[in-house]
Parts: structure tokens; sequence; C-alpha cells
């Protein structure tokens, strides 16, 4: 399935839009998620604070979106966080620097190149305005930040460009108040804001898009006391380096020969490999793609992207740094407080291992491996866990009392699961929208229910049907949603 097919079924479906659609000066990067996709959306969360967050015991907080300039100053974001852009000198067409070469060159340009860099690329390569043929200026950086003014003053302030902005500034706090030890692990979902110059992959790059970030603090000098990497290092994971193929290696391996630096970050890559691996995504179209110091944000040292194989071609889903102590030394220079704490008898500044993950192209990245065409139906394969709707209830009619039957189990599963409702049209066309959401069962009252209390429960994926007791519908039901395969539902009639 490509982009535009899935976004004609996210538009028909109420998985996602594009926001103030109305109007004609709607601007491109602004997304609305649909109750669809919104249920989706809480169902991957939670999958995540399940799978990453409890299972390593990290602590999640909800910080503002809306942080002071002088968090921005120390974290450097105001001087550094900038796209190169280029202006055509006849028509005023902005571009920016780096994709502009791609495309015109097929080459792959490194976003962290000097401006004088990307002006050789364009004056060798003969580059032109795309639109009119024009003659393109200089590049320059544009700060992607959303300034803003607060109060009648219009105090600067900044909409967060990432959400980790509140888990360091709140980190003495926390770490006195919890009362916990290094490592730990701070964790926040949340909107952050980037100002992108030219937002074209619809859905994919958005200006206002949901982060779900783990900050790690730890002692630099044990980085690889850290027992828990046991869990995981028999994890086998795809890791492409500049230069080489992708090797196909388990974690234990690559830490051993320094692909990965360290234990401590090989068990949060191992965690985060393992909770994907939940979410349904085709693993073996998922990689690391390690990046060079060029391609490498300002405040990191290590960087190393979790990507996924889509139709719009490899999309990074988290990036995975290594910052140093770069963000509590500077938040701690322009504070002038002192944010290092104590490490058994030692006193250390921690440094951070950060996986920063994109919740909506994780969202759009599901969807796209979920869903089949098999020749007569549309359908979205999501794991039951994270299916939008759980279960649909339908009278095979409308008339002779089933729907008063069938509105009476779905007022009661109602209140257990996400369950519609919907008696319109014929029983097939039914099947066929819930399939295209991807709900893993729905259930048929017919007239065999006015007789024996019976009703059928289809599974989406064989279509098969099984006649069962509705008294043990909610037990079913509650199987499949923990991932019980739906044949065996054939021993409960
Ligand atoms: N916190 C890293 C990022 O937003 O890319």
């Amino acid at each position: 399935m490509d982009y535009d097919q899935l976004l004609r079924l996210a538009l028909e479906r109420g998985f996602f839009a594009p926001s103030c659609e109305l109007y004609g000066d709607s601007p491109a990067g602004f997304w609305e998620y649909g109750p669809i996709g919104l249920a989706l959306r809480n169902r991957f969360v939670e999958l995540w604070r399940r799978e990453i967050l409890r299972r390593d015991d990290m602590v999640e907080i909800d910080g503002s979106q809306i942080m002071s300039k002088s968090v921005f100053e120390a974290s450097g974001h105001l001087q550094s966080f900038s796209d190169p852009v280029i202006t055509c000198s006849k028509c005023r067409s902005i571009y920016r620097a780096d994709r502009l070469i791609q495309e015109s060159t097929g080459q792959t340009v490194p976003e962290r190149l000097k401006n004088s860099e990307f002006d050789r690329a364009i004056t060798d390569n003969k580059i032109k305005c795309p639109s009119c043929g024009g003659h393109l200026g200089k590049t320059e950086g544009f700060n992607m930040m959303f300034k803003i003014g607060i109060g009648p003053s219009q105090t600067e302030a900044y909409l967060r460009p990432e959400t980790c902005q509140s888990i360091f500034v709140d980190f003495p706090r926390l770490f006195k108040t919890l009362r916990r030890k290094l490592p730990v692990a701070f964790a926040q979902y949340g909107k952050s804001f980037r100002n992108e110059i030219a937002p074209r992959q619809g859905f994919m790059r958005l200006r206002e898009f949901y982060q779900a970030e783990i900050e790690v603090f730890f002692n630099v000098d044990k980085v690889n006391s850290i027992e828990n990497f046991d869990q995981v290092s028999n994890q086998v994971v795809r890791i492409l380096r500049t230069g080489t193929l992708p090797e196909e290696i388990s974690l234990k391996k690559a830490v051993a020969s320094g692909i990965i630096p360290n234990k401590l970050f090989g068990y949060y890559l191992g965690l985060l490999h393992q909770f994907y691996d939940k979410t349904g995504l085709d693993m073996s179209k998922t990689r690391f793609r390690e990046l060079s110091s060029r391609d490498r944000a300002f405040y990191a040292d290590f960087s190393i992207d979790f990507e996924v194989e889509t139709s719009l071609g490899w999309i990074e889903l988290v990036a995975c740094n290594y910052r140093t102590d770069y963000d509590l030394r500077r938040h701690s220079e322009v504070s002038k407080r002192d944010l290092s704490v104590m490490d058994d008898e030692t006193r250390v500044l921690p440094h951070i291992f950060e996986l920063s993950m994109g919740v909506d192209r994780s969202i759009y990245s599901i969807m796209e491996h979920a869903f089949e065409h098999d020749g007569e139906r549309n359908v979205m394969r999501f794991r039951a866990e994270l299916a939008p709707v759980q279960v649909g209830i339908f009278p095979l009619v409308t008339k002779e009392g089933l729907p008063e039957r069938a509105e009476d189990l779905h007022a009661k599963l109602k209140m257990i699961f996400d369950a519609v409702y919907d008696k319109s049209g014929s029983i097939g066309r039914r099947y066929r929208r819930l399939d295209e959401i991807g709900s893993p069962a729905c259930v048929t009252v017919d007239h065999r229910t006015l007789k024996d209390d019976t009703v059928t429960i289809r599974d989406r994926d064989s279509m098969k049907q099984t006649r069962v007791k509705s008294s043990r519908v909610e037990e079913i039901l509650t199987d499949i949603m923990r991932g019980r395969k739906f044949p065996s539902l054939s021993q409960v009639e």
C-alpha cells in the first residue's frame, strides 16, 4: 500500500485528517486525529508504558509545552536548532538546501554541512530554482523554534521543540523527591513543535507532533555495570553503519565488538526493539542506523536511529542519542545551580542516553505494515492489543427483536471493551467496515440467539465464525485481546 492509499483510508475511516480543512489558508504540517486514530495512538502509548516504562521502573512526567527563553538559551536550540534554507533570488521560493541538492543530484547530503559547503554543492551541480529556473541565493540557517509572546508584555518564550527539556530542568527536584539512584530513566509523552521549512511528507513530517521520550541519567564510569543487559543481550537486531552493509547481530556481540559503545546503550536499544516487535511492525523491515558526526544533532556524541521501511522509504522512528553531560552542564551553567548528584559515595554530573520516539510516524508505519488487500477486502491486521475498536456487535437483520438483543449485549460489552454497535447495511458490509479499522472480532446476534442464547463470533483474519453462548463472549474477547489465537475458539461452543 502506498501513502496515498493509506491516506484515503485514514480519511474515510477516521484515523487522521489535515487540520483546518475547511479553509484555504490551512498551513501544512498540522493534522488531527479522528476517533479511530486517537484510540490507536492511546493503545500504542499504553503499550510503550507497559513494555518499556514499567518493565524498567521508569518515571513518567508531563511538563508544559511552553517554556522560557532561558531554557533554550541553555539547551543550545536558539543558537543551533536550524535547518539550511536557500531562497530563489527571482521568485523568492524557499527550499531546504540539503533536500534540494539531494533531489537534484540523487546523492545523499548530510544535514549538518557548513552553509558554504551547501553553496559549493549548488554551484558545482549548477542547481537552479526548480520553480522558475532562477538563480539561488546563499544558504542561511533558519531556526525551527516557534516563538510566542506571553501576557500583555509579550515576554519571549517558546513552544518546546522536544519534550525532554522539561525532564532536564525538572531533574534535580525529581531525583531528590523520588529518592532514586543512578541510573534512572525519566519519560514523557506529549506534543512538540518544530517550524519545518516545507513539510511535504504529509502525516510523516509534522510541525506539531507527538513524542514519547525516555531520558536515561547515568554515571559515565558505570556504563558496563548494568545487570539488566542480560535480559536483552541475545536479541538479534539489524545495524547499518556508514559505508557498510546492514548486519544482523546480537546485542551481546554488538557491544563486545564496539558497534554499540556499552551495555547501558545496548540494554535500552534492546528494550526498544522488543517493544516495537510487540506493536506488530514487520521487524524484517526495521534497522538501527548509526549516524555519522555530520548527521547527528548538535548535542549528541553518538546517535543510532531506529528506522522502518515504508512506501515512503526508510523512516526514522526513534532517535537514540548519547547526549553526554551536555544538557545538565548547560542548564547548570545558565541557571547557576549545581545539578550534580551523589552516586554512592561520589558526586557526579549524570550523562544522558535518550530514546526519542516519533509517535505519529510510528502510528503511520504500524498502519502501513498492518494493511492488506486480500483480493476482496481491505483489512488492517493490527495486533488485538492495539486495535482501536475491539469488537463490533451486529444484529443480523433489523427486525424480529434482534436489534434489541444486540443493543443489550453492546450496552454490557461497551463498559469493558471498545465496542461499536452497527445495524446499517448488509452484514457483509458491516464486517468489511470493521476489517478496515482492524477490529479483531465481530459478534452477531441472529435468530438462533432468541432460541438458545448463542451468538456468532467472527475472527477478522480467518473470517471464520464460531457459535458460542452469549454469556461467554466477555471471557472470549478478553482472551482475544490478550493475543490468544482465534481458532481455539472452536472448542468453546
Ligand atoms: N530529543 C531529541 C529529539 O527530539 O530529536
